[in-house]
């Protein structure tokens, strides 16, 4: 997608060196473009935990690299020992995001069998582009399955605008390219149908206000940043007339964990019968869960974040401080939204029911993912 008209992807190998991996750190975003190398496992560690990237396809290509890297630094002799804890180091980065184990698995089990280092080093680079380009592919496929939910909206509406909020980043910053969320937004916007859409503002890190709103900004679609607490209220007055977030984990029963604040956003959707649905690529189906509000890892973030907020102050990027110093305050990154409320799930192989029958008619096994 296109920052000032120049197109980026999240993440890439540096065209100059080849053992740099580059990303765009989105700490500063939307006030400053910075571009950040990746250089050592330990950065890549520290990128994904302290979020200079973001987002659960991100954050999955993201660990694939990592591996690469760690593959670039394991020593000649014994690298398996090296690899084995570099997975290990990658998995407790972020805990919610089943993409993350589904990277550091997939590119573990590819270079296990392999003795050669050098060899090992390659077959880890070929994983992480695999895996990045299948994001890319999974991405534009939910875009082209959301247009037509969105089409029959603006149809039905007489080609009014199509009123959708989302909430937090589920967009190209948040994958390679596209989005999931965004991907039929942005199908539908370059299709020429009116679309407007309500950005969740998702405190605490504000990936909505900051990261949403500036990608949409960028190519064009008409929007409005609104406060977390309002979507309640514009739905009551049908000013939504569909939800589309993202996931960090899906269980094989259509529970959803997202962003804080999904919930909330699901309840009042199903309280006044506007479709709720759920954009993902399968690698964000956790096929070994059965129960999200029991079984999903729910990550909690330091409570400064929610103590403190960042913005632009004369040119420079500041934080201040929201609450009394003293205040307690606590950081649930994410929460679980049950199948019931889940009007459909949004894949990179057609649109399910959010349950094991639907999700099962499209992927007939967890090997049936591409
Ligand atoms: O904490 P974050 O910013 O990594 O959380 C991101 C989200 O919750 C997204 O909605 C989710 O990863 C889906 S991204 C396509």
């Amino acid at each position: 997608m296109n920052i000032n008209g120049k197109a980026f992807r999240t993440i890439w190998v540096n065209p100059e060196d080849p053992q740099i991996i580059q990303i765009i750190d989105q700490r500063w975003l939307p006030h400053k473009l910075v571009i950040e190398d990746l250089k050592t496992l330990e950065d890549v560690t520290i990128a994904i935990r302290d979020m200079h990237l973001r987002g659960a396809p991100l954050i999955g290509s993201a660990a694939a690299f990592g591996m690469y890297i760690a593959a670039l630094e394991a020593p000649e002799k014994n690298p398996h020992e090296y690899l084995n804890n570099a997975c290990r180091e990658l998995k407790n980065t972020r805990p919610t995001a089943v993409n993350l184990a589904y990277a550091v698995d997939k590119s573990w089990n590819a270079i296990q069998p392999i003795n050669s280092k050098t060899e090992i080093e390659k077959r880890a680079l070929k994983i992480a582009l695999e895996i990045t380009e299948e994001s890319v592919q999974h991405c534009q496929k939910i875009g082209s399955f959301g247009l037509q939910l969105i089409e029959e909206i603006s149809i039905k509406k007489g080609g009014k605008p199509v009123n959708i909020l989302t909430h937090c980043n589920a967009g190209w910053f948040a994958c390679v390219d596209f989005g999931t969320a965004t991907a039929p937004i942005y199908a539908a916007h370059d299709k020429g149908i009116d679309v407007h859409v309500w950005v969740d503002e998702t405190r605490p890190r504000n990936q909505g206000a900051r990261i949403t709103a500036f990608e949409l900004l960028n190519h064009g679609v008409p929007h409005t940043v609104i406060p977390d607490n309002v979507g309640g209220h514009l739905m009551q007055h049908e000013m939504v007339d569909l939800v589309i977030v993202g996931s960090d984990r899906t269980t094989v029963t259509g529970d959803v964990a997202n962003k804080i604040g999904t919930y909330l956003k699901a309840l009042a959707a199903f309280d006044n019968q506007v479709p709720f649905y759920v954009a993902l690529p399968s690698s964000t189906i956790d096929w070994n869960l059965k129960d999200g509000l029991k079984e999903i890892p729910i990550e909690q973030r330091d409570s400064e974040e929610v103590k403190y907020i960042q913005g632009l102050d004369n040119k420079e990027i500041r934080q201040v401080l929201l609450t009394p110093k003293e205040s307690p305050a606590t950081n649930y990154a994410f929460d679980v939204t049950p199948a019931r409320f889940v009007t459909g799930l949004i894949t990179e192989k057609g649109i399910c029911q959010a349950s094991k029958q639907g999700i099962l008619n499209l992927f007939s096994s967890k090997n049936d993912q591409s």
